[in-house]
């Protein structure tokens, strides 16, 4: 049944709503879901809530590979670990790193049987290195495009599970919580503008990242944060939002989108300049161009800041120019697309937002603080990356913490689920032009507002501008069931959580650079956790209300 209409309106009250159960709904269709999907059609039915008709998600962007040592070699296990804990910068959960180093490696053999095609120099697979990798570590494909190809091969893989239903074009709006338990999920079909709610035992959050809350990101317009504000809005714990990792190479042209040039350019000799053509990384580390990701950034935009430019230069024209094309197929022809050749011209690079390491808290096997509900890869929390991610651990963590979600599914008692759901707590307002204007006003003043108070380095003083403006976007919200305005709903959550988290942590680590802490907290002051609640004083909930209890009829 559509939500009751007249004219091109849609009135605000819901009257009928289509009921779906299930065994496990899992939200997003990137590696994590993809991989948790597979793994819980082993104990029951399961439905994959899609919110756009394709495919994207950033594990679809991912470029310099996954990274992964032999299964039979101890050493290189033991010698990723500690290279993760590094860059972690301390704040990594160590149980959750040796999950991840130790299933990982069974987890790769696991996709070439499923037909992977990783690249291969003679009968050996090709290892690259990123930045604070101590050895060649890092799988790829087609050059440059790991995460397509791992993708692909989980949906060929997914699509032969009889048992899994893929839902396109439904947008999951808020999780039913009934007495604390999670117990299924509201739905917005798009396509037929219809409300619907789906049950499940389980309900799985893998709604990847949120790069969105920012003006330059390397994320693709879906990374809205949904899962992670869907979360806070049900009470659950999100850990560790302060950190927000920033590539340090996108491209920077007017005319283009912040396009990634991978970290795996400089692992192959790419080199930085500044704008009189100087290298400068030998000033801020000494690995120079490998040193750790957040060093980078912030080195980059020092000195795009000293030089009151727009960006530095990844120089790649010393390298071979047949080795270009083959290494980096889809950069060559996407910088190529935009007027720079890669192996003539030094490329114009700016940092950009890209992967935030927190999340919704999860346990090793992705529970979340709420019963029945779990989170798996970039929407979650589970600790493998601390303050600062290793690079190409990404696409790693997604599968493995992926696999354990919906190995997790078959372990839980039953629950008694409702047999009529009779009203939708939201209070919706008839969706006008004039309005969703409003919200892509609201959102675009707020991604420019986190890049420039939120972003690469925050004080006290940007944090709190942030806190004073939300008290505007509090009174100009209005919830509707328009896809672009409910995302925009969660890109304000979101930020708001990021903000709380990097006003409470009083000290620079990892990613979180405070001009006005510059230093690290000796006292070590742990992981900050936040629920609903907790963000409450300085960001009171805009117009919609938490998901309120609902008439469920058993
Ligand atoms: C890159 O290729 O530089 C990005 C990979 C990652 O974020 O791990």
């Amino acid at each position: 049944m559509g939500l009751p209409s007249q004219g091109n309106k849609i009135m605000p009250r819901v009257q009928k709503i289509e009921m779906i159960k299930t065994d496990a709904v899992v939200i997003g269709t990137g590696v994590a879901g993809l991989r948790a999907a597979i793994g819980a059609s082993l104990h029951g039915n399961v439905i994959i809530l899609n919110k756009t008709g394709g495919r994207e998600s950033n594990s679809e962007f991912a470029q310099g590979g996954i990274a992964a040592a032999p299964h039979d070699d101890e050493a290189a296990i033991e010698s990723h670990f500690q290279d993760t804990m590094n860059a972690g910068a301390g704040l990594c959960q160590n149980e959750a790193v040796r999950a991840m180093v130790e299933d990982g490696p069974r987890r790769i053999e696991e996709l070439l049987s499923w037909g992977v095609k990783f690249d291969k120099i003679g009968s050996r697979f090709a290892m690259a290195k990123e930045g604070a990798h101590s050895e060649r570590r890092i799988l790829r494909a087609k050059g440059d495009a790991t995460g397509n190809e791992i993708v692909q091969t989980l949906v060929r893989t997914m699509k032969k599970r009889k048992n899994i239903l893929v839902y396109d074009s439904h947008f999951a709006v808020d999780l039913l919580i009934e007495q604390g338990v999670c117990l299924g999920v509201w739905v917005l079909d798009e396509k037929q503008n219809a409300l619907k709610c789906f049950l499940a035992q389980r309900v799985i959050l893998a709604t990847g990242g949120c790069g969105q809350v920012y003006q330059r990101t390397t994320n693709p317009s879906v990374a809205t944060g949904d899962g992670i504000a869907m979360a806070l809005r049900a009470g659950a714990l999100v850990e560790d939002m302060e950190f927000f990792q920033f590539h340090p190479t996108a491209l920077s042209l007017p005319s283009a989108p912040s396009f990634l040039l991978s970290e795996a350019m400089r692992g192959e000799g790419g080199l930085l300049r500044n704008a009189d053509g100087k290298l400068f990384m030998d000033r801020y580390h000494p690995d120079a161009e490998m040193a750790p990701r957040d060093i980078v950034t912030r080195a980059v935009w020092e000195e795009m800041h000293h030089g009151q430019l727009n960006n530095v230069f990844l120089d790649m024209t010393h390298l071979k120019s047949d080795f270009l094309p083959r290494r980096f197929p889809k950069i060559h022809a996407t910088c190529l697309h935009y007027g720079i050749d890669i192996t003539k011209d030094p490329i114009p690079v700016a940092p950009s937002a890209h992967y935030i390491m927190g999340g919704v808290k999860t346990d090793l096997f992705g529970r979340t603080t709420i019963e029945g509900l779990s989170a798996a890869g970039e929407a979650a929390c589970t600790g493998a990356h601390g303050a600062n991610r290793l690079a190409s651990n990404s696409l790693l963590e997604a599968l493995v913490f992926g696999a354990r979600v919906g190995e997790d599914a078959g372990k839980i008692p039953h629950t008694s689920l409702p047999g009529k759901i009779t009203s939708f707590p939201l209070p919706w307002t008839t969706p006008t032009d004039l309005l969703v204007r409003k919200h892509h006003q609201i959102q675009s003043e707020l991604k420019e507002r986190m890049w420039r108070d939120v972003g690469i380095i925050r004080s006290k003083t940007s944090l709190e501008r942030m806190i004073q403006k939300w008290e505007d976007w509090k009174e100009t919200f209005q919830l509707t069931p328009i896809k672009s305005v409910l995302e925009t709903r969660n890109l304000l959550l979101v930020s708001a959580a990021i903000t709380e988290a990097a006003l409470r942590r009083k000290e620079s680590i990892g990613t979180h650079f405070r001009s006005d802490f510059p230093n690290r907290d000796k006292g070590n002051p742990g992981h900050i956790s936040l629920n609903r609640d907790a963000l409450n004083k300085n960001f009171p909930p805009l117009q919609d209300k938490a998901v309120s209890p609902i008439s469920c009829v058993r």
